[in-house]
């Protein structure tokens, strides 16, 4: 038995954050129905296309496990076939632009009443307030979240990071609210309506950034390396390049290879409590007790020295063999691993973080397994659906179409072409 077996989830998500959501429902068991226009679906379907015809890795990656149907919700049978849906599903997620779902006539009171054990979820760009109506994309999200003034080097520009934080981590966050509201319905009998604004998801996210922002009016950022370099601090958290967030100097090093290998770096952390064996480790044995390098803070305004001396070492070895020789000391160094490499450790494969997927019009393709592990409730990654896969399937099985009343649905051009082949 999956976790969540026997909820049906009206899946009317598109592009990430959304369905980064109701992909994790559907690998904790939920059935997902994915609403998507008839002929068009999801724009991702066709978006970053690398084999001609079939649809993109950016949709299927991010869709596995669902089904999907064909619907105009703007056609009059289309809005019947769509309120039989909310009749029928435990929950309704959404992350159209702020009021399509009104102007659709299906507002968040229309919905309750015809359903009121319903969890909706919605994602938004912004939550009430001035910004509320505006649409927002991921890089938006993590400028508007206080994440990108916070990322980068102290001497450039913001900078966005590759982790989809806006996108995919406001998904996260949604799934949650969901899974609490099905939890309360438990109880109440009754569904609620769960909101997540992107800019709040980031900003839940780069919280530790709104802590210093406060620490900033006691005194300066002791850990953060400008400190060290005399650079005053203004009146917000700065850029902290790659130093590490939590009050241990941390860098990123080269390591052998450096010059023609991209990511041939290590980060590396310099935890007081491990100092002696970091100076063993680069030959300077003389630091562990010498003045000015002894203690936490007289190392302060040392740090680039020291890093360099600690990258002179790194620079003689692979990012793996630093590994290798730290993490029996407990120094904390960790690889700066490629997408590449990601993708060529079968480790991963082997713990269902990367899966290996089979579709029928791409043949196979390699795809992100779920990252949250149930004992009781294994997530088995499967394909994505094909646009309208389920149509006729979701009409007869779910709502009950049959016969002359399916034939009407399928005929009044409400659920696409495709399937009114397939129902004759
Ligand atoms: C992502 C986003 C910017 C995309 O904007 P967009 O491409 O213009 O898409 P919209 O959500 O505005 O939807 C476009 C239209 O398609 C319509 N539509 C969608 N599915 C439909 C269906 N099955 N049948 C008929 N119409 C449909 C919508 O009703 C809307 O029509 P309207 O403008 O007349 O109200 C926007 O949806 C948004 O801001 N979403 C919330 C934040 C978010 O999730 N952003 C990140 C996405 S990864």
């Amino acid at each position: 038995m999956k976790a969540l077996e026997g909820i049906k989830i009206l899946d009317f998500t598109h592009v990430q954050s959304g369905p980064t959501c109701t992909q994790l429902l559907a690998w904790f068991g939920a059935d997902v129905i994915k609403v998507e226009r008839p002929g068009v679906g999801d724009a991702t379907r066709k978006q970053l296309v690398d084999v001609p015809g079939a649809d993109s890795l950016y949709f299927t990656m991010l869709n596995h496990n669902k089904r999907s149907i064909e619907l105009d919700s703007k056609n009059a049978t289309g809005k019947e076939v769509l309120t039989r849906l909310i009749e029928e599903c435990d929950v309704l997620v959404e992350n159209f632009a702020p009021g399509a779902l009104d102007r659709m006539g299906f507002s968040w009171e229309r919905i309750q009443e015809i359903n009121p054990r319903i969890i909706m979820a919605s994602i938004k760009g912004f939550g009430p307030g001035k910004y509320a109506d505006c649409k927002v994309y991921e890089n938006v999200a993590q400028c508007a979240g206080g994440s990108a003034s916070t990322t980068g080097f102290l001497d450039g520009p913001p900078l966005v990071t590759g982790a989809q934080i806006g996108d995919s981590g406001t998904g996260l966050h949604l799934c949650l609210g969901i899974v609490t509201a099905l939890y309360q319905r438990e109880k109440t009998g009754r569904g609620q309506k769960v909101s997540c604004a992107m800019q709040d998801s980031v900003l839940n996210l780069a919280r530790v950034k709104m802590r210093d922002q406060q620490r900033l009016q006691r005194g300066p950022l002791k850990e953060y390396s400008q400190y060290g370099e005399g650079i005053p601090f203004g009146d917000a958290t700065p850029r902290a390049g790659n130093d590490s967030g939590g009050g241990q100097p941390g860098r990123i090093l080269k390591c052998k290879g450096w010059e023609n290998d991209p990511n041939a770096y290590t980060y590396f952390i310099i935890q007081a409590a491990v100092w002696e064996k970091v100076c063993d480790v680069i030959g300077k044995p003389e630091w562990k007790t010498q003045e000015g390098y002894a203690k936490p803070p007289e190392r302060l305004d040392k740090l680039n020295e020291i890093f360099s001396t600690i990258e002179e070492w790194t620079k003689t070895k692979t990012k793996f063999e630093v590994m290798d020789i730290c993490n029996p000391l407990n120094i904390p160094v960790g690889p700066i691993l490629s997408m590449k490499e990601i993708a060529e450790d079968e480790g991963l494969y082997a713990t269902g973080t990367m899966v290996r997927v089979d579709h029928p019009e791409r043949g196979e393709y390699l795809s992100v397994g779920c990252p949250i592990k149930l004992s009781d409730s294994p997530a088995e990654v499967r394909r994505s659906p094909l646009l309208g896969e389920h149509t006729t399937e979701i009409l007869s099985d779910v709502l009950g179409y049959k016969g002359d009343d399916l034939n009407r649905i399928v005929g009044s051009g409400a659920v696409g072409d495709v399937k009114a082949q397939a129902a004759e």
